[in-house]
């Protein structure tokens, strides 16, 4: 930026600070309007949803890969550990080149809840962990405000190995991994799914829809019901949709119950 005449060298600085200052807040905050609305518009009303019941739906936005790319003894694993151990040097995409450590999951290998994050961070790929940092925090204070402790329920991401920058995985990245997370989701049987965010949540369950529009939604997948509210580390950065958040984790509560 050229100088203004008659502005001091202090002046100008301050305003170039304040200039990327308020272009990260600007860049953040839609960043956070993508998070929960996706491609739709802002609208009031649909903060508001009332639950209703949706059958898993058929891939709306990306063929399956084939079926033999995924054809791999990983496949007859009999139980988590056997699997950890036989999917943990994966290659299948791009994502293994940069990685620490796998992170294959953590848990309650016969849990009845499982969650569902986007993929490890800086944090959880050096301690081959899931949510392990400030996000993992809150997901435990989350699930310990209904009732659950993390050592009770099963927790997993949709992409296992980090993606540089923490950046969102890209479809091709989580089409490669989902494969991973059903046959998690097969030895585990759980009764109940929780999806943290929009990318967890169009990842498993192959929508393009905005978070707003699947909040309150209760979907199927491979034998479960899954609900999705924000993820945690949204949370972090908007308190305001704490309060929603809130009332998802509630709804997936009492679901639990009644299933019970
Ligand atoms: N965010 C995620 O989605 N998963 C983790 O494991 C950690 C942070």
């Amino acid at each position: 930026m050229w100088p203004i005449p008659g502005r001091s060298v202090f002046f100008e600085i301050t305003y170039a600070l304040m200039n990327t200052n308020i272009k990260q807040k600007i860049i953040q905050s839609l960043k956070d309007q993508k998070e929960i609305f996706g491609d739709d518009l802002f609208e009031e009303n649909l903060l508001k949803r009332k639950t209703t019941i949706v059958k898993e739906p058929k891939a709306d936005y990306r063929e399956e890969a084939p079926e033999s790319f995924f054809d791999e003894n990983w496949k007859s694993a009999k139980t988590l550990d056997e699997l950890e151990s036989m999917i943990n040097t994966c290659t299948k995409c791009p994502l293994h080149q940069n990685r620490n450590k796998f992170v294959f999951g953590k848990g309650n290998p016969n849990a009845d809840i499982m969650v569902v994050g986007e993929g490890p961070g800086a944090e959880e790929d050096k301690q081959g962990e899931p949510f392990v940092g400030r996000a993992g925090k809150l997901l435990t204070d989350i699930l310990k405000a209904i009732n659950f402790t993390r050592e009770e329920v099963y927790i997993a991401n949709v992409v296992k190995s980090r993606p540089p920058g923490n950046r969102t995985p890209n479809a091709d990245e989580m089409d490669a991994c989902l494969p991973y997370l059903k046959k998690q989701i097969a030895l585990i049987k759980p009764k109940l799914i929780l999806c943290l965010g929009l990318t967890a949540a169009q990842g498993v369950l192959k929508k393009r829809d905005s978070l707003t529009k699947m909040r309150g939604q209760i979907f199927e997948f491979e034998g479960a019901k899954v609900m999705v509210t924000y993820h945690p580390a949204a949370l972090l950065r908007n308190p305001n949709w704490k309060r929603p958040a809130w009332e998802d984790v509630k709804k997936f509560r009492q679901l639990y119950d009644e299933m019970k």
